[in-house]
């Protein structure tokens, strides 16, 4: 299958690679390719440049945002939340129309250090606007519960037996990414929550786990429903 992803920080490197491996074409969307390349410096987790990850992942394209989006009959939003909305105007709402844009973004305010804040409340979600901004894309928010390293990769804790959530407005849009997370990637407990209202409470998990993360010092953590 032909897959876009939007953004090239952690998550966006984490679901190429995974997709990729599984011989889905996958090209990563950036604002200015050229400029992405010729960066030297570690992201803000002291990752390597996107450069080195490129060289060792040669199969994974990088081209624009906008390019992403044509190219992807599966569209996934790995940008930074705050600017996802801007990020995906770049990629162009004809672009999107018709295709189904995984939403793993979380809305976040970094201009206090860490933790950020997330900049969503009860009552709206990133989701829920995105979904607004480009009515003709079939919004799934997943994803975003958990550290990018598990995204792709659940198998790496208790046998991907682990929980992650979906929800959206379109129920065949579900399915699809559904049956993504379940055959290509070994989720073994996804729970459908419903509409896109449900975003609400999933874009919130994150003040939780960044505790989490202050009390386990591990990323390599995740939530289980047991029921
Ligand atoms: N990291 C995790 O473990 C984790 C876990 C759960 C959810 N998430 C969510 O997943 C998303 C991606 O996270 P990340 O850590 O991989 O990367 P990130 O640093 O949050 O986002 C990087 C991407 O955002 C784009 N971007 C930043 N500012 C922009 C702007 N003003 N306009 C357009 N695009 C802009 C960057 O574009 P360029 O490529 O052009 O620089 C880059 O592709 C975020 O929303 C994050 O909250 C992350």
């Amino acid at each position: 299958m032909r897959i876009g992803i939007l953004g090239t920080g952690m998550v966006g490197k984490a679901i190429a690679a995974r997709l990729a491996e599984l011989d889905h074409e996958v090209l990563v969307g950036t604002r200015d390719p050229a400029a992405t390349l010729a960066r030297d410096e570690p992201d803000r987790y002291g990752n390597p440049p996107f450069r080195v990850w490129h060289e060792q992942h040669p199969g994974v394209k990088l081209g624009t945002f906008a390019d992403a989006a044509t190219h992807g009959e599966l569209v996934v939003n790995a940008t930074a939340g705050a600017a996802s909305i801007d990020a995906l105007r770049l990629a162009g709402e004809a672009n999107l129309a018709g295709k189904v844009l995984i939403d793993i973004a979380n809305a976040l305010d970094h201009s206090r250090g860490m933790p950020p804040t997330p900049l969503v409340s009860t009552t709206d979600s990133l989701g829920e606007r995105i979904q607004r901004a480009f009515p003709a894309a079939r919004v799934v928010k997943a994803l975003n519960t958990m550290n990018a390293l598990l995204m792709a990769d659940p198998g790496q804790l208790a046998g991907g037996d682990h929980t992650v959530f979906v929800c959206g407005d379109d129920p065949e849009a579900k399915t699809l990414v559904t049956r993504l997370l379940t055959d290509a990637f070994g989720w073994r407990d996804v729970i459908d929550l419903g509409d896109l209202t449900a975003a609400r409470a999933t874009e919130l998990v994150l003040p939780i786990w960044l505790r989490l993360l202050g009390t386990l010092q591990t990323p390599m953590f995740n939530l289980k429903v047991v029921r």
